[in-house]
């Protein structure tokens, strides 16, 4: 921090150092030059396939480069930091990014973001987020009608999916506990959920975060195809409370994070309602395709729940963060937190208006902004045929992959995630070789590759979020991993 400031020049006087920051006219400049440049970082990656996906840097490369920068501030750095960081960043917009689950960003939403942080609304609380708490609810109010939750129902938009697990998980507790922690802290009950072994790792933080402990979490094995074995619930929750805990929640993943699959809703919402729990489904990622006709199919059951996750800004084109948390009792999520904010609010009062009321965040940024001006802009039709497509082109993938003796699928994709290998080796080097594989494309830096651990062996690991990804660059990926394996 210290050699940022040193570069800065200590002659301009402070009131034309303030004129200058809040200058429109600089910002109209700088603003249409930066958006020249974005677009054409854009043509670029879209048209010339084999540039680089993934500039490889070790983290002290990049920490060195960002360090040693000293630039003048009459200069106006922004093109040049904006170059800069282009040329050192993953490059999400490029049609082989075929890597962790972040959104392909439609360039609309992020312009939508560039007007939510000029406006900087403080969305939890109605009278600095007038426009911003309508929208929500809006998009919200839509969404549960989607489920089939209404009527009663309501939802929230909050900081990511990991949050927003962790504040359903809060609010199962005060509506299934009858005694009052948030009132009197843990009394000597030991209290759990159950949820399966590839659920995201964020519900285990979420149950810990509440005082669960690692024994609070029942982990549930898989089946073949990574879902939750239902067969095993029963069973699970009797050793359970034998050993004396008092199970709570049920989680179900709509799509788990590594394989993609979707655990069994209807079997999961059943027995949740048969023994009095909770049921949360966790669809951060795979919740989008409420928005699909040909998958929503994977969602059935998800009517039964009691809350629900779904990130925008996984499969639905807008950038982090943007999650919805939607209850099918809309007084539910009144029940979360009691907090007296004298200066914000009437206490114990339930109002949509104030969403703060039912979030974490006090100071909220404006998230709706981005998704309501892709619906109004492209209608839901937009969600529907990227979900759509790369579900579809998941399935081409696997195809291709299935046709390939030297690959082998980890399962059967059900969503826009493949889990596969190379498997041209003797069964025990199968996982350093996959690893050394991934390595090296990453070196190589024309593809981006993840990886995952799949019933304890080392599989590679895409999702197919960039709707400009086509068969053919998935063909080039297998030929292209063929070829560094011969190396
Ligand atoms: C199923 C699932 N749940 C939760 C999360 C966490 O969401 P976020 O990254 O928005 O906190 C993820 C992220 O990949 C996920 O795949």
């Amino acid at each position: 921090m210290s050699q940022l400031l040193s570069a800065q020049s200590p002659s301009v006087d402070p009131e034309t150092l303030v004129q200058k920051i809040y200058s429109a006219d600089s910002f109209r400049q700088q603003g249409h030059a930066l958006i020249d440049l974005l677009a054409n970082h854009l043509e670029a990656v879209h048209s010339q396939k084999d540039s680089l996906v993934f500039p490889h840097q070790s983290p002290e490369e990049s920490l060195a480069f960002w360090q040693a920068k000293k630039l003048k501030p009459e200069e106006e750095p922004l093109l040049e930091l904006t170059q800069d960081l282009i040329d050192r960043s993953v490059r999400t917009q490029h049609p082989r990014y075929i890597g962790h689950q972040t959104a392909v960003v439609a360039p609309l939403a992020a312009l939508a973001g560039l007007v939510s942080d000029i406006m900087n609304q403080g969305a939890g609380v109605y009278e600095m987020g007038m426009a911003a708490n309508a929208i929500e609810k809006v998009i919200c109010d839509e969404l549960c009608q989607k489920i089939g939750f209404v009527p009663g129902s309501n939802g929230l938009i909050t900081s990511g999916g990991s949050l927003a697990n962790l504040t359903a998980l809060l609010t199962a507790r005060a509506v299934k506990i009858p005694e009052n922690i948030w009132e009197n802290g843990h009394s000597n009950q030991k209290l759990a959920i159950i949820v399966s072994e590839e659920a995201h790792y964020c519900v285990d933080r979420a149950a810990r975060i509440m005082g669960l402990g690692s024994a609070g979490v029942i982990k549930i094995p898989t089946d073949p195809c990574f879902k939750l074995r239902t067969g095993l619930l029963e069973e699970r929750l009797a050793a359970a409370q034998v050993q004396g805990l008092r199970v709570f929640a049920v989680v179900g993943s709509a799509c788990s994070t590594s394989s993609g699959s979707y655990d069994d809703l209807v079997a999961l919402g059943d027995f949740a309602k048969k023994h009095g729990l909770w049921f949360h489904v966790d669809g951060a990622h795979g919740g989008a395709v409420l928005y699909s006709k040909q998958y929503r199919y994977l969602l059935h059951g998800v009517e039964k729940a009691d809350s629900f996750v779904m990130d925008f800004h996984k499969m639905l084109m807008t950038p982090a963060l943007a999650t919805v948390l939607l209850f099918k009792n809309g007084h539910n999520s009144y029940s979360t937190f009691h907090q007296k904010a004298q200066y914000l609010w009437q206490n114990n009062v339930e109002e949509w208006f104030n969403s703060a009321k039912r979030t974490f965040e006090c100071t909220k940024y404006m998230m709706c902004f981005k998704i309501y001006t892709l619906l109004q802009t492209y209608g839901e039709r937009a969600f529907q045929t990227v979900v759509d497509r790369q579900y579809n082109l998941a399935r081409s993938f696997a195809g291709m992959i299935r046709q390939n003796p030297k690959f082998e699928l980890a399962c059967e994709p059900e969503s826009n995630i493949v889990c596969f290998r190379y498997e041209q080796a003797e069964e025990d080097k199968l996982d350093q070789l996959n690893r050394s594989l991934r390595e090296k494309i990453l070196q190589e830096g024309h593809y981006y590759v993840v990886q995952t651990l799949l019933g304890g062996r080392h599989w590679l690991r895409v999702s197919l979020m960039n709707p400009m990804t086509t068969e053919a660059d998935l063909q080039e990926l297998l030929q292209k991993l063929e070829y560094l394996a011969a190396l």
